[in-house]
Parts: C-alpha cells; structure tokens; sequence
C-alpha cells in the first residue's frame, strides 16, 4: 500500500491509514476524518495491491442497533455490499450493509465447533448469517444446531447459507428474538447453548440457562472484559445469576479473542452448567 500510495498521500497520511479486512472480493476500510478526501485514491491503490478485490468500502458510523449493522459507502470498484466468503470449507453470501458479519472470528469458530461432540444439540442465541451454526455443522457430529437470529436480513442469508454448505438436515434456522424463540419452542432442548453478542451477555444469559436441558450442558459466553482482572467480574456474574436458576458453573476456559477498546477485550467463558432443579 506505502508503494501504491508514495508521492500521493504524505507520510503522516500513510501513517494513518490503518489495518482493513477482505471479506471475499470486498475490502472494508475505517479511514479517519484526515483521510476522507483521499478516499478514493486509497480505495484504488487497495485494488491494485489486492488483485481480488472488486470493490472497496469506507466503514463510516460503527457498528450499532440490535442488528449489528454498519454504514457503509462504496469508495472504489463495484458500487455493491453483497459478497462470497470462504471460512473453514464453508461458503458464506452476506451482505456487510444489511447483517452482521466480520472474518476476525473465524478462529472463534472453529474452535467452538471443535468442542462439539456428537449427537449433541446446540442453540446459537443471535446467529447473524449462520457463520457459527454451519462451521459447527461442518466440523462436527452435532445432531441439531438451532441457529436464531432477529434480523430478516441475516435470517435470509442464513437460509441460503444452510442450502449452499447443504447442512439443512441438521442447522435450523428461525426468524425471532431469541428470548420469545427459546420461550416458545426451544426451551430445555440443548446440551451447548451459544451467546455470541457480548452487547447483550447479561441480559439473555437467563435464556442461555432456559434453553439449556435441564441436567445442564454447556455455554458460551461472549462478552467484555476490562484489565486488569478481565475474566473475573464476567465469571461472577455468571455464578452468581446461575445459583438463582439452580445451576452451579465450572469454568472450563476463558480468552481474549480480540482488543475491543484500550485495556478492554472481547472474551469468551466456557462454562459447564450442572443443575439441581427438578426435571
Ligand atoms: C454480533 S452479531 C453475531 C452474528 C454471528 N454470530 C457471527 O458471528 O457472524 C449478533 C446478531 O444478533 C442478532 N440479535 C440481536 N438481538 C437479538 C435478539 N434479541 N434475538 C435474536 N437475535 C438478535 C443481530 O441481528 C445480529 O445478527
């Protein structure tokens, strides 16, 4: 990029233009207020370095709202969000405007899919376009993988995920909010219970324990830890809402998967749920 970009953007301007992700054939970019009227030259010097990308995007509000979407503005290339990507042998359509999607998880995800063991029934919380639900599918023996999501968007491409990566025996995709789903029709069915939207950890932690099977299983919690004790207060939650549900929590694991602001992470917990309830 420094090459394609010498004469026309200053050292100080170089310095400022940051790391972008490719996500299929499109590149997304998060240029500082310094940089917007260079917009397209850098825009067309990424295409020149990265000859696969056809169209470059500048990220310009963050990603907000309960749909986890993103502003996004077409600054070299085909004027288009839609994209294929490639993830652990699987195919994902997505479009970057309309759902949530970031290829900064992959190694999350086959992690997680790793862990499953077979026959096991899983519910993923807040799916977006099925990224979690079909690396599972794919790369393990689960017998069901319940895979919800709120926004009809991403329910769309989440059905059309499950037919391309032909997992429709095993994922299900269903349209709602997942505290009404788990309610309604998926409550006590899951030996592992996914929460990958660490913006609501702690308000539907409670579902994760409902849709879990009533000897327990496993949960996986997503959500921010602050240093220097980053694990800690997630974890005491976690123990302490479980206790009122009559669960007792052992924590497997715990990981920082990626710096979220300064001295504060994304994290994960795995926790094994054993419950004393009454079935
Ligand atoms: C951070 S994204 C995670 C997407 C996916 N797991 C991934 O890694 O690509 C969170 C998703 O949760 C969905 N969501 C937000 N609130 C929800 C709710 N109450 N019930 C179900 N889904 C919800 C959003 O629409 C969004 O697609």
């Amino acid at each position: 990029m420094r090459e394609a970009l010498k004469g026309q953007l200053s050292d100080d301007e170089l310095r400022q233009f940051r790391a972008f992700d490719v996500i299929g054939d499109i590149a997304v970019v998060k240029l500082p207020e310094k940089l917007l009227s260079k917009k397209h030259l850098i825009g067309q010097a990424l295409m020149q370095v990265h000859r696969h990308v056809r169209t470059v995007l500048n990220q310009t509000a963050p990603v907000r709202g309960e749909f986890r979407t993103r502003e996004l503005e077409v600054i070299a290339g085909e004027p288009r969000t839609e994209t294929v990507y490639h993830e652990g042998g699987c195919i994902f359509k997505v479009d970057l405007a309309k759902a949530y999607f970031s290829p900064r998880l992959a190694t999350e995800r086959l992690r997680v899919a790793k862990l499953v063991r077979l026959g096991e029934v899983v519910t993923n919380l807040f799916a977006g376009v099925g990224s979690y639900s079909i690396i599972i599918a794919r790369h393990s023996k689960a017998a069901r993988v319940y895979s919800i999501d709120k926004n009809p968007a991403a329910f769309e491409y989440m059905r059309e995920n499950i037919r391309i990566n032909k997992v429709g025996d095993r994922v299900v995709p269903i349209l709602g909010d997942a505290r009404e789903v788990v309610e309604k029709r998926f409550a006590r069915k899951a030996d592992r219970v996914l929460m990958p939207l660490p913006e609501l950890a702690h308000d539907f932690f409670d579902v994760a324990l409902e849709a879990l099977k009533p000897s327990g299983g496993i949960v996986h919690l997503y959500d921010f830890g602050q240093e220097p004790d980053v694990f800690g207060p997630s974890f005491e939650f976690a123990r302490s809402a479980a206790a009122q549900k009559g669960f007792k929590v052992d924590l497997l694991g715990a990981r920082k998967i990626r710096s979220y602001a300064t001295r504060c992470h994304h994290v994960v917990l795995d926790l094994a749920l054993s419950s004393s309830r009454k079935i």
